[in-house]
This record gives C-alpha cells, sequence and structure tokens, in this order.
C-alpha cells in the first residue's frame, strides 16, 4: 500500500496497491460521544452564492456542534461575524504574507491591525501562517515559514495574546516521503533538520499542535475505496510495527506521528486541520458522490471523536476540521474542487452528515450498502455480523469458542486449512463465528450482540475464497 503521496501538489495521489491480509471490521460507530476533540468546519469563501457571515455564524452556533470554524485570511467581516458566537476561529496568514512575516515590524503591524482589534470579541484561537507551505516548493516561502512563525508570535506576547492565540501552520501529507507503512513515515529528504525540527522546536515551546490536512480521497482506487471509507475491509498489515490498519485516515495520521517521532517530538499534539470528500466529480474520478462523501465525513468525526485512536496513537480523541463548509463554485481544478461543501450556497445540506444539534435519529453508520462504483449489481439489504473495532481479544476468542459451541454453527471453514483459517487472526476468527451464530439463528440484532463486541453491518465481510453466510 502507497500511503503518501510525492511531489508537491496539494493533495496528491496516494494508496496504489494494498495487501489484502485480514478480515476486518472497521470502524462501525456505534461508539458515542463523536466530538470530544473538537469538530471544526474550513470556512472558504471562493463561492458567488454564499450567505452573510453573520448568518453562517449564527447557523453554526445555534444549529450545529460544530465548535470551530478555520478561515482562509483575517477578512474583518467574518471576523466580526464570530464575534460572541463561541465558536473558536482559526485565522490564516496567506502565503503571499508569510516572507513579509520575517519582518518583525510588519508582524507586529499585522498583527495589531488584523487580530488584535477582534480579539477582544471574537474567540481568536490560533493563527496558521500559510497553508501547505511545507509543500509548495517555493524556496523563499519554505525558508521563511519558521522565522514568520516566530514573529507572530512574538508579536503577540507584545499585545499578551500568546496565551490564548496559538501560532501555527498546516501541512499537506506531501510532506512525507512516500511509504507504504506508516511506521515508516519520515519528512522528505532535506527538511528533516532545516525546516521541521526548528519548527517542531518551536511548536513544542509555544504549545501549538502539528497541523495535517489528510484526504484519503486522493489517490484512491476501486480496491481502496472501502479502507478510505471506514468501511468492513480485509484491513492492511503493517510489518513494521505489526499493527494491522482499519481504514486509511489512521494510517495517515500514523505516519505523520512516526515521522515527528522520530525526530524526536512524539509528544506534540497533531490536529487534523483539513479532510473531506467531494459530493460530485468528473466521471473518472473514483469514489465521489453525496452517499459517499456522507459515509466518509460522518464516519471520521465518529471515529477521532471515539477515543479509539489509532493503532500508533490509541486511546484519544483528535481535533478535526471539514473541508468544506461550502461547495465553492469559484474554485478552479476538476469538478469534485467545487463540491466538497456539506452546504450549497442556501444553507441546505449537501447531505446529512450529523453535525446538527437536533437529536439526531439513531442510525448506526454502515447499515445501509452503498453502491461500489462499478459494481454494477442490485442492492439487495443483506446483513452480516461483526465485531466492533475496539473490542477486546480475549473477549473475541469467548465470542468464537462460544458460537462455535453450538448446533448448527460448523466453524471447520476457521479451522486449520480452513478456507477461511487464514489470515490467522482473533478478529478474522470472531467476525466468521460471530457472523456464523447471527444467522443460524436467525439474524435478530441481539444474536450480534455478544456483550457489545459485535454489531450488524451490510457490508459483506467475504474476502477471497472465504465466503461470508
Ligand atoms: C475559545 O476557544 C477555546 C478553544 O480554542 C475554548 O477552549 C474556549 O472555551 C473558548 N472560549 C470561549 C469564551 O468561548
Ligand atoms: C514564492 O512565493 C512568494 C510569496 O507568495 C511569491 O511572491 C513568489 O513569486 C513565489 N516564487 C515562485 C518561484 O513561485
Ligand atoms: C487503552 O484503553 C484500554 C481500555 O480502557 C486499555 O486496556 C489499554 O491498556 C489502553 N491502551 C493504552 C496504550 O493506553
Amino acid at each position: 500500500m502507497m500511503l503518501l503521496p510525492t511531489g508537491s501538489s496539494n493533495k496528491a495521489s496516494q494508496p496504489a496497491t494494498m495487501l489484502l491480509l485480514l478480515p476486518m471490521l472497521l470502524l462501525v460507530s456505534v461508539i458515542k460521544g463523536a466530538g470530544a476533540g473538537g469538530i471544526g468546519v474550513n470556512y472558504g469563501t471562493r463561492g458567488t452564492t454564499l450567505p452573510p457571515p453573520a448568518d453562517v455564524a449564527r447557523f453554526l452556533a445555534r444549529d450545529t456542534i460544530v465548535d470551530r470554524v478555520r478561515l482562509f485570511d483575517t477578512d474583518p467581516l467574518l471576523l466580526q461575524a464570530f464575534a460572541d458566537s463561541g465558536l473558536a476561529v482559526d485565522v490564516t496568514a496567506p502565503n503571499g504574507l508569510v516572507p513579509r512575516l520575517v519582518s518583525l515590524a510588519f508582524a507586529r503591524r499585522w498583527v495589531a491591525e488584523n487580530v488584535a482589534p477582534y480579539a477582544r470579541s471574537t474567540n481568536i484561537s490560533r493563527i496558521l501562517v500559510g497553508n501547505e507551505v511545507t509543500t509548495e516548493a517555493n524556496r523563499t516561502l519554505l525558508l521563511a515559514l519558521v522565522p514568520a512563525m516566530q514573529n507572530v508570535h512574538t508579536a503577540l506576547v507584545a499585545v499578551s495574546l500568546h496565551g490564548r492565540i496559538k501560532v501555527s501552520t498546516t501541512h499537506s501529507l506531501g510532506v512525507l516521503t512516500t511509504t507504504e507503512r506508516p511506521s515508516a513515515g519520515r519528512f522528505r529528504d532535506g527538511y528533516d533538520a532545516a525546516i521541521v525540527k526548528p519548527l517542531l522546536r518551536f511548536l513544542r515551546a509555544t504549545g501549538a499542535p502539528f497541523m495535517v490536512n489528510a484526504y484519503p480521497f486522493y489517490g484512491l482506487t476501486h480496491d481502496t475505496l472501502d479502507f478510505a471509507l471506514f468501511r468492513v475491509n480485509a484491513g492492511v498489515m503493517d510489518d513494521g510495527s505489526g499493527l494491522v490498519y482499519s481504514n486509511m485516515l489512521d494510517a495517515q495520521l500514523d505516519a505523520v506521528h512516526s515521522a515527528i517521532r522520530r525526530l524526536g517530538f512524539g509528544d506534540i499534539d497533531i490536529v487534523v486541520s483539513e479532510t473531506g470528500w467531494p459530493s460530485a466529480g468528473e466521471d473518472w474520478e473514483v469514489g465521489v458522490g453525496a452517499d459517499l462523501a456522507r459515509d466518509y465525513n460522518k464516519n471520521a468525526i465518529r471515529h477521532l471523536g471515539s477515543g479509539v485512536g489509532t493503532p500508533l496513537m490509541p486511546n484519544r480523541t483528535f481535533e478535526v476540521s471539514i473541508f468544506s463548509l461550502f461547495d465553492e463554485n469559484l474554485k478552479p481544478g476538476p469538478v469534485s474542487e467545487r463540491n466538497f461543501g456539506l452546504f450549497r450556497g442556501d444553507m441546505t445540506p449537501v447531505y446529512d452528515v450529523g453535525i446538527f444539534t437536533a437529536p439526531e435519529t439513531v442510525e448506526p453508520v454502515n447499515t445501509k450498502v452503498t453502491p461500489v462504483p462499478n459494481s454494477g449489481e442490485a442492492m439487495v439489504e443483506r446483513q452480516w455480523c461483526v465485531p466492533t473495532p475496539a473490542a477486546d481479544e480475549m473477549v473475541l476468542q469467548e465470542n468464537i469458542d462460544f458460537a462455535c459451541s453450538q448446533e448448527g454453527v460448523d466453524c471447520a471453514a476457521i479451522r486449520p486449512g480452513g478456507i477461511c483459517y487464514e489470515p490467522d487472526t482473533v478478529q478474522g476468527h470472531a467476525a466468521y463465528a460471530m457472523n456464523l451464530y447471527f444467522n443460524t439463528n436467525g439474524k435478530h440484532t441481539y444474536d450480534c450482540d455478544f456483550g457489545q463486541t459485535g454489531v450488524v453491518t451490510s457490508v459483506d465481510p467475504s474476502y477471497g475464497d472465504c465466503k461470508f453466510m
């Protein structure tokens, strides 16, 4: 599997192939508590029909669980709109300003004019110095980055705002070398010592997070669609760490973590400053569609807020900001670039991503089959029972022992030599045994409970010759 892009393009290509190693269930979000890490939206304004900022702020504050918004500049109208809204606001010093911020005098003036006056009533919580500068392939920008960040911080100190407002910058995954294994993640050659180390030193000293724009959508193939969408899939083993990945976002975040830890800064927090999925695209773009965008964003929010963490960063939540709040019809590039929005210009949702404050109807993710491009088959609602992602191995082993001891449940396929024996993992065997038990007993939801370690899905966990009933 290739997890990470090469080259300097923002959202370059990512996965090519992947090993189908483990039948695993991934991210069926039965876990409550999404948003513990904070849910943000990226509020870009490159659209002709966007609503007035005051309406947007009121809507987000009153009708959604979004608690953070990121702006791509310091537009006074937007900053004023979020005054007393309760939302935290991240503002951006656009790339063009980065070389100028290398002058401390300029940085002081910029902060005094563009940030300080609004910080009294708007909860500005971060200044992002540039966007994806580390993959812009512009030496002037690159060399200016850390000095500019330092100066902005110094300017904040002068007006006593440094306690409230952190300074960071956002990176695309292109800041890492291409790697097949999350545990092998490292920064691009030549960047480690020269750029990234001073950057990490600055982030640690000021208590600011490392912010990454991560898009499993880019570089998608039909083979990696389930892995990217948090659906049931075969999983991918990182043979460096022995850990199994059930979704691409985890793999990307762990690659970032590995790279940071390699330089000795593993304690720095990681924030997902952008992730998202387009609801429409060109014919040749794999995996675009409103249903898929909804599933990805919903699953990403729930997963990152669930407290499960990633294989290398277990038991934690992540702050995540969805890209983007609105479809933006003035953006260049392929059709998908203009269709990342959760909302249309009239503030109607493109799909229901589950961020409204109104009580959500209880509907587990992944209970509907989403058409996979090229599948061409009529969709029938079939159901399987599989382990929850967080289920303990010891409990799963008990599930196997229990299910396989029941009358009518034939577990020959997961015994040595059986067609579903390989890969020999507790999760894989448990999925097979639990599903068989569920089917044999008439597919009642309660027959898939297994002490809350099982969950019903409509995504077929079969792989290779191993067919699930
Ligand atoms: C401002 O945002 C921060 C998150 O950065 C949050 O912890 C804090 O409670 C917010 N303050 C107010 C007054 O809303
Ligand atoms: C590098 O970025 C600066 C600031 O945005 C810009 O003025 C300059 O033209 C860029 N250089 C190149 C070679 O693109
Ligand atoms: C994560 O949480 C689980 C359950 O609370 C616990 O058993 C496990 O030891 C924790 N792992 C780490 C690395 O903290």
